[in-house]
């Protein structure tokens, strides 16, 4: 793959690149929109991801070209606030520099780079986030910046927040470059702190893209952010001093029940057990006899979570989950990402097979006359230089 990167960047810029910088997709295991109310998540980079190969320019010019299609791009570091054309993919590399220059790094070169993927765009692997910290990590590792891995995580979340203009959480750049090969991220997305939690061994993912999506994805994820943050101005009418909407406690939750709209109730309750139930998986992960069912029916409890209080699953996810649901070699499914369409992921043991998947495959495309994207993901390591 960073052979076919390095080509692709010599083909494109008739010189080789400077460096190559790597970070992967990512999967929400559980912790459905906890994180930008403060809570816990518990997502797996995997081993697709996004390749961004650069060298450094004489002048202040940033030409970016791309693999998958997209439109070559030219701008420059001195138009980075006018430049970013809606719906784009130049507004990702563009972001990431306004805000690394936000953050205090003042860049005196312009580049060359070349966006080589083997990740599905679309697919709810979040590529938005690989392709950031890919660029991050490439635009800077010539500079003395003294930014910690952190640090990049919460740049390249802050790009896609203020100059893409998606109101995301920290989960999607914080699992791609905390990710490690067997090992989950866990997020306190309050504190912003990472750590590794181990994959039970034999256990694997499986993606299934619905491919339907709302066509008011964006806009749905917003207005939810937005009745979340509704909800959290009642709650800290109760608990003052709480900081975000999982501080609230789970048990005082029948105290907002007057208080709140029944959709707003709604949603609170789904960021209050959802977030205990982040808690419990992480316990149960940590425990000396992990019970695989056990943590499986907390991932089918969250997706009936998402489904009933937080309304952002679809009949496709539906179809999906309650179809995985009835094979044994799955111990758990659930939509995984913002949701409104997109992708279940089912946690399986090595019994689950392609053959399994088929099946899967022939309903789906029986009951909506399309099937779903299937990929069989692998844990990997998050962001890093090549
Ligand atoms: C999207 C966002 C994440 C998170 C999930 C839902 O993937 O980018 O920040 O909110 O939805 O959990």
């Amino acid at each position: 793959m960073v052979e076919q990167a390095q080509d692709f960047f010599r083909e494109s810029f008739y010189n080789d690149p400077a460096v190559v910088a790597y970070a992967p997709g990512r999967i929400e295991f559980v912790g459905n929109h906890t994180d930008y109310n403060g809570g816990k998540v518990l997502g797996i980079a995997i081993q697709q991801g996004i390749y961004c190969a650069l060298s450094y320019r004489n002048d202040r010019k940033v030409l970016g070209v791309s693999l998958d299609g997209e439109p070559t791009f030219t701008s420059s570091l001195d138009d980075l606030e006018t430049l970013s054309e809606d719906g784009h993919w130049s507004r990702y590399p563009l972001g990431v520099v306004w805000a690394i220059q936000k953050k205090g790094i003042k860049l005196e070169r312009g580049f060359n780079l070349a966006i080589f993927s083997n990740l599905p765009m679309g697919a709810g692997l979040s590529s938005s986030a690989a392709l950031e910290l890919s660029i991050a990590y490439a635009v800077l590792a010539d500079e003395k910046h003294g930014f910690s891995k952190k640090d990049l995580v919460k740049i390249c979340m802050y790009a896609e927040n203020n100059y893409v203009g998606v109101p995301c959480g920290i989960l999607d750049q914080g699992v791609s470059g905390f990710g490690r090969e067997d090992q989950l991220v866990y997020i306190d997305c309050k504190t912003e702190s990472f750590s590794n939690v181990g994959i039970p061994q034999g256990t694997h993912f499986w993606i299934f893209n619905s491919n339907t999506q709302h066509s008011l994805t964006d806009s749905l994820y917003s207005e939810r952010f937005s009745e979340c943050a509704e909800g959290l101005k009642v709650a800290e009418g109760f608990r003052p001093g709480i900081e975000c909407l999982a501080d609230f406690p789970l048990s005082k939750l029948d105290s907002l029940a007057d208080h709140l709209s029944r959709k707003i109730y709604k949603r609170v309750k789904h960021v209050l057990y959802e977030n205990q139930r982040v808690n419990d998986v992480a316990r149960h992960l940590l425990s000396d006899s992990v019970d695989l069912r056990t943590i499986g029916n907390f991932l089918y409890d969250s997706h009936e979570s998402s489904r009933n209080l937080f309304d952002n699953s679809t009949k496709e996810l539906d179809f999906l989950v309650s179809h995985l649901r009835e094979i044994k070699s799955v111990y758990g499914a659930r939509l995984t990402g913002g949701g409104f369409g997109g992708a279940v992921m089912a946690w399986t043991s090595i019994d689950f097979k392609k053959s399994d998947a088929a099946i899967i495959s022939k309903l789906y495309e029986a009951a909506f006359d399309h099937p779903p994207r299937i990929l069989h993901c692998k844990s990997g390591d998050g962001v890093h230089l090549i």
